[in-house]
């Protein structure tokens, strides 16, 4: 893993978009987009320059299961509000989780990754470890599925709700193997919540205790991380 420490978020998001924008000038055309807080700096980096996505394509890597339609706590709303509305792809997919059938939405999605294999994806971290929904326990050969939250993510994610009770319980989302199989990731962490957690993913043992230790395997990765996020490193 190449580790990359900045000051701040602020610097977080000039370094992660000169990843998106070093991809795009080497021809990447498929890109792997994340919600959340850690995201947004290198989303408005994008969307301050002039780098052009109208002849790429997006791929999400989830979506909260059964929110009313048009909810504005939706994966969906928030990457129109926070990236696609200034700066549109030629197609963007999400995972629909108000689909009827939610293992066959799965299947679908798998098959979307398939057919437009991922050049770059830009993943947050849980507390616990988790990337995507893929919680403590999920096996690595996972592709995308329907997942049950953890407290500690719905604890987490409650912020974002008028009510705890309001936080969906379940969510769909690329499995750990989907993520892998993308040529490059970008992971991001900003804020000392975050430090144990990436301790445990780039000096801890690979286990499904923590998901993300699992991008020890990944020949290229890029850790871009705030100083409190690196302060529990060796
Ligand atoms: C979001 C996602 C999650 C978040 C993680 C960190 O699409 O898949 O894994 O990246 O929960 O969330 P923030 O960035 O809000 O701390």
């Amino acid at each position: 893993m190449k580790v990359i420490i900045v000051k701040d978020n602020a610097q977080g998001g000039k370094e992660g978009y000169q990843l998106f924008a070093d991809a795009k000038k080497n021809g990447a055309k498929t890109f792997g987009l994340a919600t959340g807080s850690t995201p947004i700096t290198t989303y408005q980096e994008i969307i301050k320059s002039d780098l052009d996505f109208t002849d790429s394509i997006s791929i999400n890597l989830d979506e909260y299961v059964g929110l009313p339609e048009g909810s504005d706590q939706s994966y969906n709303y928030f990457m129109h509000k926070n990236l696609f509305d200034a700066k549109p792809f030629k197609h963007s997919y999400l995972p629909n989780g108000r689909a009827e059938d939610i293992e066959a939405e799965a299947k679908h999605y798998d098959q979307i990754i398939d057919d437009n294999p991922i050049d770059l994806q830009i993943l947050g971290i849980g507390r616990n470890g988790h990337i995507g929904f893929n919680e403590p326990g999920t096996p690595a050969d996972s592709k995308t599925h329907k997942v049950t939250l953890t407290q500690s993510t719905i604890d987490a994610n409650a912020r974002f709700f008028e009510h705890e009770e309001d936080v969906p319980r379940f969510a769909i989302s690329m499995g750990l193997a989907s993520i892998m199989k993308s040529k490059h990731i970008l992971i991001e962490a900003f804020g000392e919540d975050k430090a144990d957690a990436i301790k445990g993913m780039i000096e801890g043992p690979v286990t499904t205790d923590l998901p993300a230790s699992v991008l020890q395997n990944h020949d290229n990765v890029t850790v871009i991380i705030d100083e409190a996020a690196a302060s529990k490193l060796e």
